[in-house]
């Protein structure tokens, strides 16, 4: 769809930025906190890039007021970020770390003097140890009580201030790496725990949504999924399926059951004939029925290209955690898909495809199936940067990466795309996970690397510049 005039973004879009408590807090024991998993299993050798953790992270929790007036510098209109449910409920329920939440309360008091809107994530991966000892987190359903109990807490007091909140940030993502390649807590490799554990998630999830209707009436949730739209590698029809296949089983998996409370039917088959499928209870659906969001979050990184993948084919492949341009390889589904190189788009140096266009595909994609608003809570580039004698990062190459989305972004709201709000991925540089402190995708540059803390100083990137005037003109200037 070529466009003659395009549409402007919608006068009070939220031009934010991102974060999650553990890749920028630190302080991971500090003022009452309980341990998360990732407190823990950031300490095993061989885990992560270097051995790097979140120990200290980019400090924010101590110097959040300094971040703030960055953001207030750069216009920011919302900031996303995440509450670490074991600074609050230390044990994951029961007694009530009060420290934890004058943190957070003085985290949105201070964007709120800024103009700046909260969007709160209620849960970015770093669910409490205790309870991951206890019954096995997201194993148990015990776990949706426990957190349906954090969240009207979160909501009782900060329902009042915050407008928009996030459920569960990519629940896809973060579980399929807990229980299918084990790159994540708790670092399991089995099909069947991965499907139980999460249909266990999406009840949480609902249970959450479902609380939030009663008090937080006026505001607005919705969960952040990973969205990878598929694309096939050829017109052969058997890449085509592939491609069917990986759309059904890798998103509408997810996607169907958060905007429709239902899983897709060709997958749950699939799964069920071979003793894979959830266990669903009585009044699961229901409660799935009722837990549907108000608005879809998005974070889009890459599209993923899938070709036919014989019975014997590929399975596991390997993750590139490095930075080391093609240390990626190719994984699958034997008998459903497999990933391939797409021949029409570049890469990042961690093997990430670069496809904006991609963005605007996903956007209509899942306006047509669900049609609910959607908010970009994600989107960004995550690279090398070198910091100048000058203290600035000259990062050309993430002005291209966001500037190339941002205006599928402004076509896909001509294409007459919901879109309430763009999320950079993320505000300051952050710990990556697994990947280091060198995969780099802030505004502000941090100071650090994995082995050294150095000052944790903070500096302005060129992309800071662009995106404040990016949003001074309400994506006008690009
Ligand atoms: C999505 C996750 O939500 C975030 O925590 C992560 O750092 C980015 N992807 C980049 O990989």
């Amino acid at each position: 769809m070529i466009h003659q005039r395009l549409s402007s973004f919608p006068p009070n879009f939220l031009w934010g930025a991102a974060s999650a408590a553990y890749q920028v807090e630190g302080a991971w024991n500090a003022d009452g906190k309980g341990l998360s998993v990732w407190d823990v299993f950031t300490k095993i050798p061989g885990k992560t890039f270097k051995g790097s953790n979140g120990d200290v992270a980019v400090d924010h929790y101590h110097r959040f007021k300094e971040d703030i007036a960055l953001m207030g510098d750069m216009g920011l209109k919302a900031y996303r970020f995440s509450v670490s449910w074991p600074r609050v409920y230390p044990r994951g329920r029961g007694e009530i770390n009060e420290a934890g939440l004058r943190f957070y309360s003085a985290l949105i008091d201070e964007l709120l003097s800024h103009d700046i809107e909260p969007i709160l994530t209620l849960y970015h991966w770093d669910v409490p140890q205790a309870l991951m000892e206890e019954y096995g987190a997201w194993e148990s359903r015990r776990i949706i009580e426990d957190f349906d109990n954090y969240c009207v807490t979160l909501y009782r007091r900060f329902g009042d201030r915050v407008r928009y909140w996030v459920s569960l940030n990519e629940q896809n993502y973060n579980l399929h790496h807990g229980f299918i390649t084990s790159l994540h807590p708790p670092g399991v490799k089995d099909r069947k725990r991965f499907y139980e554990a999460n249909h266990i998630a999406f009840l949480a999830n609902a249970r959450a949504i479902e609380s939030f209707r009663q008090y937080v009436p006026t505001g607005s949730i919705g969960p952040s999924f990973a969205y990878s739209p598929a694309y096939p590698l050829t017109s052969h029809p058997d890449d085509v399926l592939a491609c069917d296949n990986a759309e059904a089983f890798t998103n509408e998996w997810w996607l169907d059951v958060y905007c429709w409370g239902k899983y897709p039917q060709v997958p749950l088959r699939y799964l069920c004939e071979r003793g894979l499928g959830p266990t669903i209870q009585e009044g699961d659906l229901e409660l799935l029925q009722r837990g549907r969001p108000d608005f879809l979050g998005v974070n889009y990184y890459q599209t993923l290209t899938y070709e036919a993948n014989p019975l014997d084919g590929v399975s596991e492949g390997t993750m590139n955690t490095t930075g080391q341009k093609g240390s990626g390889q190719e994984t699958g589904i034997p008998g459903l898909y497999r990933t391939t190189r797409n021949p029409h788009v570049t890469t990042s140096n961690w093997d990430w495809a670069i496809d904006p266009v991609g963005l605007r595909v996903g956007l209509r994609r899942v306006t047509s199936r669900y049609r609910l608003p959607i908010l970009i809570t994600e989107n960004g580039l995550g690279e090398f940067d070198v910091l100048d004698s000058d203290d600035t990062v000259n990062d050309e190459h993430r002005i291209a990466y966001l500037r190339s989305h941002v205006e599928q972004c402004r076509l896909a709201v001509t294409d007459g795309i919901d879109l309430i709000g763009y999320c950079v991925w993320s505000f300051t540089d952050v710990l990556s996970w697994l990947n280091g402190y060198q995969k780099r995708y802030g505004l502000v540059y941090v100071n650090r690397d994995e082995t050294d803390q150095r000052d944790l100083r903070r500096a302005r990137k060129r992309s800071f510049y662009w995106y404040r005037d990016l949003i001074r003109t309400n994506g006008q200037n690009m």
